[in-house]
């Protein structure tokens, strides 16, 4: 029976092992007394960390879209300098990525971020669904939702991804006008998508706020299949 025969099993000691490992690593020309190193530490770049908080997906998602390159390049070139002269961005054009499903808007928004990182522009980012926003403000205990919408209204840059595809109320309409109010006001670069045809846009998030990203915005309009379902596209 396995139990019976494990437990006549002489027990190993962990003095014998060590001494085991000992002579294995002799053998292989490592000196088992030396104290341990920590190997040297490679440097990091902001795209690499970056690339830790975007999602899987868009983790090597490059900006092709000619409108979206060109934000880019000017939000880099106007951008303030910061700590080692690095580039970093302060007020900027943003724009608003519309078009059916599937066809590459959250891509060209992720590709944008990773494009002004390997850039090198200094970058303090957010990104967030509007859904999971308004789940996340939505009054609970020990949490303040007014300063979770006041850091996401100061971020310097801040992909709202999915505009006017939650369910929309009285109370979501407030907070999407205060987040598009404050980054209006304070002209902070922003990338947000939809899913809506950018004429039913208004009726879907309010005029205060289309009205304002009609002002802030640059619109990227994508077409063509849904990449989900024609990957080849
Ligand atoms: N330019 C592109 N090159 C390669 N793959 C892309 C490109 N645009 C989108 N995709 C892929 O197509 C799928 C849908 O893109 P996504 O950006 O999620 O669409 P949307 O946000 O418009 O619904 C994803 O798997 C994405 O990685
Ligand atoms: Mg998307």
């Amino acid at each position: 029976m396995t139990t019976a025969a494990t437990s006549t099993r002489e027990p190993q000691r962990a003095g014998a092992l060590a001494d085991r490992l000992g002579t294995i690593l002799t053998d292989r020309g490592i000196d088992p007394t030396a104290p341990l190193t920590e190997p040297p530490a490679e440097p990091v770049t902001a795209l690499e960390l970056a690339d830790a908080r975007i999602p899987a997906r868009y983790r090597r998602a490059l900006a092709d879209h000619p409108k979206v390159t060109a934000w880019v390049e000017e939000i880099a070139r106007t951008g303030r300098k910061g700590p080692g002269e690095a580039p970093g961005i302060s007020e900027g054009p943003s724009l608003l990525i519309a078009g059916p499903t599937g066809t590459g808007k959250t891509h060209q928004a992720y590709g944008a971020v990773r494009s002004l990182l390997a850039a090198n522009v200094r970058l303090r980012w957010e990104a967030t669904t509007t859904a999971d926003l308004y789940a996340s403000l939505r009054p609970r205990q020990g949490h303040d939702p007014e300063r979770a919408l006041w850091s996401l209204g100061r971020c310097p840059l801040l992909i709202l991804d999915d505009l006017g595809a939650a369910k929309t109320s009285e109370w979501t309409e407030e907070l999407t006008y205060r987040l598009i109010n404050r980054r209006y006001n304070e002209m902070l670069p922003t990338l947000v998508t939809t899913n809506m045809p950018i004429a039913e846009l208004r009726g879907t998030v309010g005029d205060r706020v289309a009205s304002r990203l009609a002002e802030m915005t640059t619109r990227v309009i994508l077409g063509g299949a849904d990449r989900r379902r024609h990957p080849a596209c």
